[in-house]
């Protein structure tokens, strides 16, 4: 177990000028790496070399037919992906790059099938990230890099909870710190004249003017969204806001082991068995903590994780996807 962490910490590097140009030589050899971003940590790879794509893929442990993102240092490398880039995209490029927000755009023929899953369309992102910009600014190709979890676990948000999803599988993890948007980048199609928003991420519906009730008649969802996602090894239970003492009172009556993320107002109402896992103060603190409460809940050993709601507006309404697909009732 020593040695196993031991190893595990070698391949755990800082971002300084040697971690970079390790992680770039890495990179450049067609081998996998950890990079942060400032949604959730990547697993990055040459976007252009099949096999390394496929490699991906097998790590997560991903169905082939959910496509991935493509990582770019600015917009200005988007002609590297697709020769279609409409009004619209141009425009959320403009307003939101480097940020979390994928556009779905027409890819070019030099995108290969097995990145995008076959799709005619590829999905661009511009992290905003300094130690992701400066890996995709080095690098020979644009990256493809999925969130660093094995398909249908919480995405990472710390270098140590890559290294815990993945051992010795990866070249090397390079350490950004906790990242600080905490949950994944918005999916928008861009190919047409509105935005299409195909799955809630950092960039909120109030930033891209798309309005909640156009998303209630909206049947188009990314491929990645079909799958229950970002559990952990525990049951999730979202408790309605100020109302996390109903669901702590049903638990013990059940008898239940159970662990609870509350709003830092509501943590001195809970009975002394319930264990504390996090407290937040506001959607985006949620937002930050919401990974990494689920993986120390299964640290913890609870058989059951309570989450306060929080209003389905901003980046809440990203969070309480998660949840819900957490919890089983997406
Ligand atoms: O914040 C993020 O986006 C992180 C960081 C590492 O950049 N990456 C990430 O990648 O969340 P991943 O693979 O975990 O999620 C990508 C999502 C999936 O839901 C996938 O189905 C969708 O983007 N997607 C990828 N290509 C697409 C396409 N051509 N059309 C529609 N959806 C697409
Ligand atoms: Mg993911």
């Amino acid at each position: 177990m020593e040695q196993a962490s031991a190893a595990a910490s070698a391949r755990l590097l800082r971002a300084d000028a040697d971690g970079l140009a390790a992680a770039v030589a890495a990179l450049d050899a067609g081998r996998l790496i950890g990079l942060p971003t400032e949604t959730v940590y990547g697993l990055a790879g040459d976007a252009f070399a099949t096999d390394t794509v496929a490699a991906i893929f097998a790590a997560k442990a991903r169905p082939a037919d959910n496509p991935l993102i493509v990582h770019l240092a600015d917009e200005e490398e988007l002609p590297r992906v697709t020769e279609q880039v409409t009004p619209l995209a141009r425009s959320l490029a403009a307003a939101h790059w480097p940020g979390p927000l994928t556009l779905v755009v027409t890819a070019a023929a030099s995108v290969p099938a097995i990145t995008r899953a076959g799709l005619s369309s590829v999905a661009v992102r511009v992290p905003d990230h300094p130690v992701a910009t400066a890996g995709l600014q080095r690098c020979r190709s644009p990256l493809a890099a999925p969130s660093a979890n094995r398909s249908g676990r919480p995405s990472p948000t710390t270098a140590r909870d890559v290294l815990g999803e993945f051992g010795s599988e990866l070249a090397l993890v390079l350490d950004g710190g906790p990242c600080v948007v905490g949950v994944e980048s918005t999916v928008v199609d861009a190919r047409g004249s509105r935005p299409v928003v195909l799955r809630e991420g950092g960039v909120t519906r109030e930033q891209l003017g798309v309005s909640g009730e156009e998303a209630a008649g909206e049947l188009q969802r990314s491929p990645g969204t079909r799958y229950r996602h970002y559990a952990p090894g525990c049951r999730v239970r979202i408790a309605p806001a100020g109302q996390v003492d109903v669901e702590v009172a049903r638990a013990v009556t059940a008898g239940v082991h159970f662990g609870a993320v509350v709003h830092r107002d509501h943590a001195d109402h809970l009975p002394p068995t319930a264990t504390v896992i996090d407290t937040f103060t506001d959607a985006p603190d949620l937002a930050r903590r919401l990974y990494t409460g689920f993986r120390e809940a299964e640290r913890a050993g609870v058989e059951l994780l309570l989450v306060e709601a929080v209003a389905e507006e901003g980046v809440g309404r990203a969070v309480m996807d998660r949840l819900r697909r957490a919890a089983g009732v997406a």
